[in-house]
């Protein structure tokens, strides 16, 4: 059963983005997701409040009680768990990566953003866990940004996601309404980036766990 982390020390990454629409592909895909809010400011229970706690449930966890919270959610059939992290805090970002077969780090593809990713990318490698840097709200067509962004994220380690969330008004519409960019345009482009991102980080995990293919497949 998948955990996710998303993690980056940067606010306005793309975190709380990334963490529900992951979570709200794998719901669509038939599994029950779960998103562990670990961020003080719980982005992402306002988000579930809005939309009156409709699927993926968002559960409000501090830190230090996020793995015993994790471990019970599994025993109880969760079968992809996403965890949301606040910038700035190394302790939860930590917690968060400690129990994640799979890590994200959200990052836009701009000079000052990739700059600040070394700390995060360290804290990975420290635990040895598999990670990758999706490139989030860049322009839809600058594929030699792209290039020269994972390139950079590569020779620190940490290799950048082939599928990127590029910039699209359809996030900040959906998460307006407290809904999905999936609910909000199903056709749309934005909709098609996370599916693409959902099947390939179910790949990457089954890799290392073995546990996602039938549902992907399915
Ligand atoms: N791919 C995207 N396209 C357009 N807007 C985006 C995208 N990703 C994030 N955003 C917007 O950027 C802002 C910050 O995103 P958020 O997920 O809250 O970041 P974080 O959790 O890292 O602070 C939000 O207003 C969100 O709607
Ligand atoms: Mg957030």
């Amino acid at each position: 059963m998948p955990t996710i982390a998303i993690i980056s020390q940067k606010g306005g990454a793309g975190k709380t983005t990334l963490a529900l629409h992951l979570a709200a592909a794998a719901q669509d895909a038939g599994r029950i997701a779960l998103i562990f809010d670990t961020d003080p400011q719980a982005t992402a229970s306002q988000w579930a409040a809005w939309r009156q706690d409709a699927p993926p449930e968002v559960i409000d966890s501090p830190p230090p009680r996020l793995c015993a919270k994790v471990e019970q959610a599994r025993g109880q059939g969760a079968e992809f768990i996403v965890i949301d992290t606040p910038p700035h805090a190394d302790s939860a970002a930590r917690a968060a990566v400690e129990i994640a077969d799979l890590v994200l780090i959200p990052c836009r593809p701009s000079a000052f953003d990739l700059s600040a990713i070394r700390t995060t990318a360290k804290l990975v490698q420290l635990l040895r866990k598999p990670a990758f840097v999706v490139f989030t709200a860049g322009s839809p067509n600058a594929p030699r940004i792209y290039q020269e962004a994972g390139d950079l994220v590569a020779g620190l380690g940490t290799p950048a996601c082939p599928i990127q969330i590029p910039d699209r008004a359809a996030f900040r519409h959906a998460s307006a309404e407290g809904r999905t960019v999936m609910e909000f345009e199903p056709g749309g482009k934005a909709a098609d980036d996370i599916r693409s991102l959902y099947t390939w980080t179910c790949r990457q995990v089954d890799a290392s766990t073995k546990s996602c293919k039938a549902k992907v497949s399915a």
